[in-house]
């Protein structure tokens, strides 16, 4: 069985992109088949793997614009057991012309059902937005992940996006999506404001909330300049092991 996990979180620059790669890093390590598919058009995910999105030809825009492609067209390679569907920058195109369409929603889902390669997981990020693009990451998962970065306020975003996976149930486009989970990312230890956030966070969402903490640290933005995931750019710095502590997380949970 696939578990395919949509990672979504509307404010931008808290880490979504990052959790992605070295999320997918840690299952491939592992051992498990993972795909990752970057709905971002400023590329977040590609780019932090050394993909450049302004050169992809065949790109997730491809796959939700052209009905009849192929996956394995649009995949590359980018770590043992691990692929990449790229974004390209024309993403963005993909949803304005999207939204006349009844089944603007469903485009990913569907070239996913076209298309059974077989994966352990299927990883997708979306953009800073709760846009078309994102709801098609949403509408095409199983379980939802939720990276946020504590501070002040940083709930409020947490709740509107938990309505659009309500909204999605409601309305039936997609009945199965289950929140997997939070993550509290870019963790400052010696923050007051950061650690009462953290601990609200636990309050609310109880067991939804991972144990694991992803700490602000200048080496998982270095790695990124490599072209590497942070696993192979520094394999035994604190932050790679954080983040295969949390794929432990998310194995034991499934
Ligand atoms: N825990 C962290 N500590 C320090 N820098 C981080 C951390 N997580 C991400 N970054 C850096 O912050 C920037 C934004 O992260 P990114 O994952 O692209 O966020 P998002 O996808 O939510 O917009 C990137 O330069 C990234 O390398
Ligand atoms: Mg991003």
């Amino acid at each position: 069985m696939t578990r395919t996990i949509v990672i979504a979180n509307q404010k931008g620059g808290i880490g979504k992109s990052t959790a992605a790669a070295n999320l997918g890093r840690a299952l491939s390590e592992k051992g498990h088949r993972v795909l990752l598919i970057d709905l971002d058009p400023q590329g977040g995910v590609s780019a932090s793997l050394g993909v450049n999105s302004f050169e992809v030809k065949r790109s997730t825009y491809s796959l939700l614009m052209y009905p009849d492609i192929s996956m394995a067209r649009v995949l590359r390679p980018v770590a043992n057991l691990m692929a990449l569907a790229p974004a390209s920058i024309d993403l963005s195109n993909a949803e304005v012309m999207l939204t006349t369409q009844a089944d603007g929603p469903l485009r990913l889902r569907k070239a996913l059902d076209r298309n059974r390669i077989p994966f352990d997981f299927i990883i997708i990020d979306t953009p800073p937005t709760l846009g078309l693009l994102t709801v098609n990451g949403m509408v095409a998962a199983d379980e939802l992940l939720v990276p946020v970065q504590p501070h002040f306020l940083a709930m409020r975003g947490v709740r509107s996006l938990l309505d659009t996976m309500d909204r999605l149930r409601q309305t039936m486009m997609n009945r199965d999506l289950q929140l997997m989970g939070l993550f509290a990312t870019m963790h400052r230890p010696d923050s007051q404001i950061s650690q009462e956030a953290i601990a609200e966070m636990r309050e609310v969402f109880g067991e939804k909330m991972f144990s694991t903490v992803i700490e602000y640290d200048e080496m998982i933005a270095e790695a990124p300049v490599a072209g590497e995931s942070l696993l192979d750019y520094a394999p035994d710095h604190p932050a790679a092991h954080a983040f295969r502590s949390l794929a432990e997380e998310i194995l034991n949970h499934g």
